[in-house]
């Protein structure tokens, strides 16, 4: 069995105290959800410190949405993987299309988050995606491919057993355009395959959650299928009913 993992990514939203809050309002509302979905909060570095002194003990684990490609020393405004790992988060967004896109982020330097967040007991949840003029030349495939060769196939077997991957076609990201649940279920399968390719049986247990305008009146058709273990939701996880109700939909 997969875990079943709903993971809001809150970017650069809410203030503090509106992120204190809306964590609050999360764990009290997910009692109505089965105890088989994971809820993860992935909040702005302002308040992750708070966000997780809340939610421990709490069935709703934290992640941060990036961490920096070195250990520590003279790199101005970034925050280590060491630094987040000691409040006492479980977990890193890593390779979202907009750091790849805005932020120049590069298999590179991804390759040295990754190492950094393992070294420190984060989990990352690495995101792949195709473009818009991608996914129309049909490169998708070769798209996500090249991104999972590139920055997973290098990791250990322990390592691998801790990866969380995001499908996120970037043309579904805050468009309210969304995967229809069959394109979402025919590259999670491939995604899948290309694991086993490297892991063998180890990838049946990757959870590879789906990203792009998730919604809860579309995340039940997109959660039923077979290779599809959950969502990670940008827009609708800033409001705690909606996300909330998104867990609903396994
Ligand atoms: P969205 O964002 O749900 O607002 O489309 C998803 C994401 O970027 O993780």
């Amino acid at each position: 069995m997969r875990k079943k993992i709903v993971a809001g990514n809150w970017k650069m939203n809410t203030t503090p105290a509106e992120g204190l809050e809306l964590v609050k309002n999360v764990m009290a509302q997910s009692a109505e959800v089965c105890e088989c979905v994971n809820f993860i909060v992935c909040p702005p570095f302002t308040h992750l410190s708070q966000v997780a002194e809340a939610a421990k003990g709490s069935r709703v684990a934290v992640g941060a949405q990036n961490c920096a490609a070195e250990a520590k020393g003279a790199y101005t405004g970034e925050v280590s993987a060491a630094m987040i790992a000691s409040l006492g988060v479980e977990y890193v967004i890593l390779g979202h299309s907009e750091r790849r896109e805005y932020y120049g982020e590069t298999s590179e330097t991804l390759n040295k988050k990754m190492a950094q967040a393992y070294a420190n007991g984060l989990k990352p949840i690495y995101c792949v995606g195709e473009r818009l003029e991608e996914r129309e030349a049909e490169r998708h495939f070769e798209v996500v491919k090249a991104q999972i060769e590139e920055d997973v196939f290098n990791l250990t077997e322990e390592q691998f057993a801790d990866l969380v991957i995001a499908y996120e076609p970037v043309w579904a990201i805050g468009t309210g355009k969304t995967a229809t649940a069959e394109q979402a279920e025919e590259i999670h399968a491939y995604i899948r395959t290309v694991l086993a390719e490297k892991f063998g049986e180890a990838a049946a247990s990757t959870p590879i959650l789906y990203g792009g305008s998730c919604k809860p009146s579309n995340a039940q058709e997109i959660f039923a299928k077979e290779n599809v273990d959950g969502g990670l939701i940008g827009g609708a996880a800033l409001k705690a009913e909606d996300f909330v109700a998104i867990g609903k939909g396994f």
